[in-house]
């Protein structure tokens, strides 16, 4: 096997192949953003030199894919995009009136479920890195998804964030990756991802029941879910974490 990185502008048929492939990474309320929908169909034609998949060259299989976006960032925690959401609008809207990005920032590495736990979301961050640099871009960060965040979905975020192991290690293992690879947490984001839908939709999503309007814990939800009956309406914000990869 002989890993190679491309992206979606260089070799388009590969990118291609990889966006069904990728759908099965996700839970499936995740795919459903009120604002990310809006842009994700686009990134490929209009950010395709920061959408990239790792393949095996010796048969053009694909392992993971990456998702990634320029924006203009002053460098601060408090100029960070409002979450994910923030990030890909402002993104959009930078391109469109044709301003300069200073900043890469990761959107998702999927790894597809067979390759997991491999050690390949290391080769996934170096290779925004490369992507960052060839741009010219002189910092990445990533909105982080903590992948146990599922398991404590009452835990505040700031909280959550800042738990560590006996060894000092953050105690998420994908918080934990980042830092390895040379990353810091620059501040939890509570309200990164917006979600919302009908209660028939989110009943669909998760395979559950939601008799009464409440709050509800749902699996691999990273927060609560939020639902009203009376005006047939389900709203979730997902968590997330901005954290630095410095390139100096
Ligand atoms: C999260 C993800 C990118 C990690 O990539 P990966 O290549 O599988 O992870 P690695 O092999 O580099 O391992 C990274 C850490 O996660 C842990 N890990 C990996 N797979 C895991 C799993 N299925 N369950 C729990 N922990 C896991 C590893 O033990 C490791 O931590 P440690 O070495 O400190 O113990 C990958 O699992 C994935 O694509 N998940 C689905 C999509 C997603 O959540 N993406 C991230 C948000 S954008």
């Amino acid at each position: 096997m002989t890993l190679s990185i491309a992206t979606a502008r260089e070799q388009p048929g590969l990118a291609e192949k990889a966006s069904g492939l990728a759908a099965n990474v996700w839970p499936e309320y995740n795919k459903h953003g009120d604002v990310l929908n809006e842009f994700w169909a686009r990134l490929e034609s209009e950010f395709g030199d920061f959408q990239f998949v790792l393949y095996d060259d010796e048969d053009d299989s694909i392992l993971a894919q990456g998702h990634s976006i320029p924006l203009s960032w002053d460098g601060t925690p408090g100029g960070l995009p409002n979450g994910i959401d923030g990030l890909v609008r402002g993104a959009f809207e930078l391109r469109e009136a044709g301003r300069e990005p200073s900043t890469l920032s990761a959107l998702a590495i999927e790894i597809l479920p067979a390759h997991q736990g491999k050690g390949l979301s290391a080769r996934m961050i170096d290779a925004m890195r490369s992507i960052a640099k060839a741009n010219g871009l002189s910092n990445v960060i990533a909105p982080v998804r903590p992948s146990w965040k599922e398991r404590y979905p009452l835990a505040a975020i700031e909280r959550y964030a800042r738990w560590t192991r006996a060894d000092g290690l953050p105690f998420d293992p994908w918080i934990r990756t980042h830092i390895r690879l040379g990353g810091e947490i620059l501040r939890p984001e509570p309200e990164s991802l917006r979600i919302t839908g009908t209660v028939a939709e989110w009943e669909e999503w998760t395979t559950m029941r939601f008799p009464e309007s409440g709050t509800y814990v749902f699996p691999h939800g990273l927060a609560p879910l939020m639902i009203d009956r009376e005006s047939d309406h389900g709203s979730y914000w997902e968590p997330n974490v901005w954290m630095l990869h410095p390139l100096a």
